[in-house]
């Protein structure tokens, strides 16, 4: 699988990826990581967590990742199309404010996207997932209306889902990513937090 260390892809093996994770008590998992801000911030706010950011796209991952704490690393995949070395490694999984095919893919329940998800969560895995109003009326989506079917979808892949809870400008600026503070100051300032567990 392909890691990013700040311009440079190195190619990491399942044995690699065990070696780095081995010891720690959390796994957090974060797809569609963006930047990487949020893994970097989870990471060096304690050393018993170990956190990999995976995002389809490797420009935004450079920065974060050329300084990136011995706890955090970052990976270049399709969210369906996870690494099969991550499978049952996760203790935590996030999905912090998706777009494109990530989003497009929650709100279908597509079968491959929901099937990876499961895949990489240990049984009892914690999972939160943020939604942003913007980014579904994009898609057609109206907020609540598009949580419910994320929901659905989660809930089908066999995780065991919450009632979602309103986001608003306060908790936006709270949540420690970079699209949660583009969208905290912006036109709409709304969205939802949806948090489960896998049952295995
Ligand atoms: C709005 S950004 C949010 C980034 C970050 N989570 C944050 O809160 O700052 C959505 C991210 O989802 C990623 N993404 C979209 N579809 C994806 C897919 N199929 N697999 C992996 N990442 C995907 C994009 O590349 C983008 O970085």
């Amino acid at each position: 699988m392909e890691s990013i260390q700040g311009k440079r892809a190195v190619q990491i093996d399942a044995p690699e990826l065990l070696a780095r994770i081995a010891g720690y008590q959390e796994v957090l998992l974060d797809i569609g990581a963006g930047d990487g801000r949020f893994v970097r911030q989870m990471a060096a706010g304690c050393p018993a967590r170990f956190g990999i950011g995976v995002d389809a796209c490797r420009e935004n991952l450079r920065a974060n990742s050329r300084t990136a704490p011995t706890n955090a690393l970052y990976l270049i995949a399709d969210a369906r199309a996870l690494p099969s070395a991550l499978d049952q490694r996760a203790t935590h999984v996030t999905i912090n404010f998706p777009w494109g095919s990530l989003l497009s893919g929650l709100l279908a329940g597509e079968t491959l996207l929901l099937e990876r998800l499961a895949a990489v969560a240990r049984p009892g895995a914690l999972l939160e997932l943020r939604l942003n109003a913007g980014a579904l009326a994009e898609v057609g989506w109206a907020l609540a209306d598009g949580g419910e079917q994320v929901h659905q979808a989660l809930h089908m892949a066999g995780f065991q889902v919450r009632s979602a809870i309103a986001l608003g400008s306060h908790e936006l600026r709270a949540c420690p990513t970079t699209w949660a503070k583009r969208l905290a100051y912006g036109r709409d300032p709304r969205g939802l937090y949806v948090k489960g567990k896998y049952r295995g």
